[in-house]
């Protein structure tokens, strides 16, 4: 049911950062994770990808795992007793060690908008149990036992969590040490200190009558600095005036903040 792999022995203190996912299409995993940097790094064992199949925990001879909602209307929702199977097999391994237990989050379009600071959080963490749902959603009463965070990729509707569960992953795996080969890289992306990106070029230097701009090829370091800065600056205020306002304000101070002066 749990498609663990082969180093599932170690203890939780050592495991490397692991994904749990839980979904009526474990074939969809790792899927575009299994490439690139995300993938190259599954395959050196810098993460480590479960799936829960959801449908091994439904307990007819039809393997139903969904019904018609009460109160009518359409689709079909996930019953509660087999979801609540289902998350009590992929909690079960995490229990011995509390400490390390993974957080649970829920994919749905009702969730907490996915920020890159809620990334970085997850991703400094053991790793996570991620829910998917799928059809019309699933029962209240097992989200209200189990109280997974819930998390949304944005104000649209996609046609199940499992998308939404791959982006998440890939978000989080490319912070993890090792992943990616450049951490500078990281450091100065979209988002890291509240900007947008600037505009990146490379060879050649004129293309379709279009130059680079001068600065970025004057080799003189703090003026390219400061031009990358301005650029963003300038990208964030145009495009983004809720991530300039946040950037303007400056840092919010904080209790540590206070009680270290
Ligand atoms: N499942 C369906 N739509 C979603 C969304 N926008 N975000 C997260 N999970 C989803």
């Amino acid at each position: 049911m749990i498609d663990r792999q082969p180093n599932s022995v170690a203890p939780a203190s050592h495991r490397p950062w692991t994904a749990r996912v839980l979904t009526l299409f474990p074939e969809m995993f790792p899927g575009p994770l299994a490439w690139s940097l995300a993938g190259q790094a599954l395959a050196r064992g810098d993460w480590r990808l479960e799936t829960v199949d959801i449908r091994a925990f439904a307990r007819d001879k039809h393997k139903s795992v969904d019904d018609a909602p009460f109160g009518g209307g359409p689709g079909m929702v996930l019953r509660p007793d087999v979801v609540d199977a289902a998350l009590a097999a992929a909690v079960d391994g995490d229990a011995v060690d509390a400490g390390s237990r993974l957080p649970l989050i829920h994919l749905t379009p009702r969730g907490r908008p996915l920020d890159q600071e809620r990334v970085r959080s997850l991703a400094a963490g053991p790793g996570l149990i991620v829910l998917c749902g799928r059809y019309e959603g699933i029962d209240e009463r097992v989200l209200e036992v189990w109280q997974p965070q819930e998390v949304s990729l944005g104000d649209f509707v996609l046609s199940g969590g499992e998308p939404a569960a791959l982006v998440l992953l890939d978000a989080c795996v490319r912070l993890l040490p090792g992943v990616v080969g450049e951490p500078s890289s990281l450091a100065r992306e979209s988002f890291e200190r509240g900007l947008l990106e600037h505009a990146q070029y490379t060879r050649p230097r004129v293309w379709r009558g279009r130059a680079v701009p001068d600065v970025l090829v004057s080799g003189h370091h703090a003026r390219v600095d400061a031009w990358h800065r301005m650029e963003s600056e300038r990208i964030t205020r145009e495009r983004r005036p809720d991530l300039w306002a946040r950037y303007a304000r400056g840092p919010a101070t904080t209790v540590e903040d206070v009680s270290s002066r």
